[in-house]
């Protein structure tokens, strides 16, 4: 896409309306402001018809953030993405929840501009990053799935060092840096070798440089795998604050509850395909019910005990170790299994909402963490 010079010292984009096949108006590139040029305005005016469509179409174009269809990627002649649909709008915070291998990480690289798309259509903040990928990777803020720091500098030369990639002048990387680092909690290790520091100091590192250039979208590949809880939930809620702030976030995770606490929306992942999309609670409320008993049996017993089950759960999920029984009213179904005459005899009961992993066993038969 040409870039054009607009009125004032900003550069601005052309609006292209597919419709009439030519620009129609300019806009920033981060969609802020959208400008419908004169004459095409009093075209749009001839057809209500059309100026509604174009009006929906430019406004899509402001929110939608990411839009994917059929997006694949081959290795050679291994799909790793298959065909997936997806968008992500703007200021949402949006995951792929999936297991290792799931396709996460190779969706994320094309997202990025970082791997080319084997087939189908990609846009990224209304540019095609196959044409357009300098520009896609200048705007997007990244963590990677591994850290890629320099371990021999300190935590404030390699912020300092990744700043001057944008062109960012030391004195304003300086004060900039000073607030990165206080929004990370760093601020007392900035002059420490990146050697030194834990797991979890090292990934919030990765997301204040994702942040150097100020981005209004971040993409987090599995930001807190291999960290401890504690480490976890400080990384989760620096995130919220980020969401809280209109950055949009779209991550990766294998952690069911990870998804459930920072996304709005997500699709679920496996073996190279979109197998369910929606908020935590709607894929839920569809795929499982709300709540669940888990069972253990003493050994020899468990397969008799879940035939007990049938007909006073929704559905019975068999594992190797326990039996899962769905139910809307798990208290009830608890009791009922603790019945005086009822020949089943757990050793333990655990009764819970039901989570993603529900849903993600219910839909490919498997779990999330194998
Ligand atoms: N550069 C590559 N060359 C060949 N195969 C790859 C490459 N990158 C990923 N894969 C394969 O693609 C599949 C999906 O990988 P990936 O996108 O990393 O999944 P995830 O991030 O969900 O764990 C895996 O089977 C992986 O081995
Ligand atoms: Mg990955």
């Amino acid at each position: 896409m040409e870039r054009l010079r607009g009125a004032g010292v900003t550069t601005v984009e052309p609006i292209v309306d597919e419709a009439f096949g030519r620009s129609v108006g300019i806009r920033d590139p981060d969609g802020s402001r959208i400008q419908v040029n004169e004459s095409d305005r009093s075209l749009y005016a001839l057809n209500a018809g059309a100026r509604t469509a174009a009006a929906a179409r430019l406004a899509r174009m402001a929110d939608l953030v990411v839009e994917a269809r059929g997006l694949t990627k081959r290795f050679g002649g291994f799909t790793a993405v298959d065909h997936v649909d997806f968008s992500v709008q703007r200021g949402e915070a949006f995951g792929f929840l999936g297991p290792n291998g799931a396709g996460k990480s190779s969706t994320m690289r094309m997202i990025g501009a970082n791997s080319p798309v084997t087939e189908g259509h990609l846009r990224v903040l209304d540019l095609d990053p196959a044409t357009h990928g300098q520009a896609v990777r200048a705007r997007l803020g990244v963590v990677p799935q591994e850290d890629t720091l320099d371990t021999e500098l300190t935590v404030f030369e390699n912020l300092l060092i990744y700043g001057r990639y944008f062109g960012l002048p030391r004195s304003l990387l300086r004060e900039r840096i000073g607030q990165l680092l206080d929004f990370v909690q760093l601020s007392e290790r900035r002059g420490s070798k990146v050697d030194n520091l834990s797991g979890g100091m090292k990934r919030r590192l990765v997301i204040a440089r994702a942040l150097v250039s100020e981005p209004d979208v971040l993409l987090l590949d599995e930001p807190t795998t291999g960290l401890d809880p504690q480490a976890r939930h400080l990384v989760w809620d620096r995130l919220y604050r980020l969401k809280q702030q209109g950055v949009t976030l779209i991550l990766t995770t294998h952690y069911m509850d990870e998804a459930e606490q920072l996304c709005d929306r997500l699709v679920i992942m496996d073996r190279a395909r979109i197998v369910a999309e929606g908020s935590p609670r709607e894929l839920i409320t569809a795929h499982v019910t709300r709540e669940v008993v888990e069972l253990r049996f003493p050994p020899g017993t468990q397969d008799a005990a879940a035939a007990r089950l049938d007909g006073h759960a929704r559905r019975v999920e068999v594992l190797p170790d326990r039996v899962l029984a769905y139910t809307d009213d798990a208290d009830a179904l608890a009791t009922f299994v603790h019945g005086q005459d009822k020949g089943m005899h757990p050793v333990a009961t655990v009764v819970r909402r039901a989570t993603l992993e529900d849903v993600f066993l219910r839909l490919t038969g498997r779990s999330l963490v194998e």
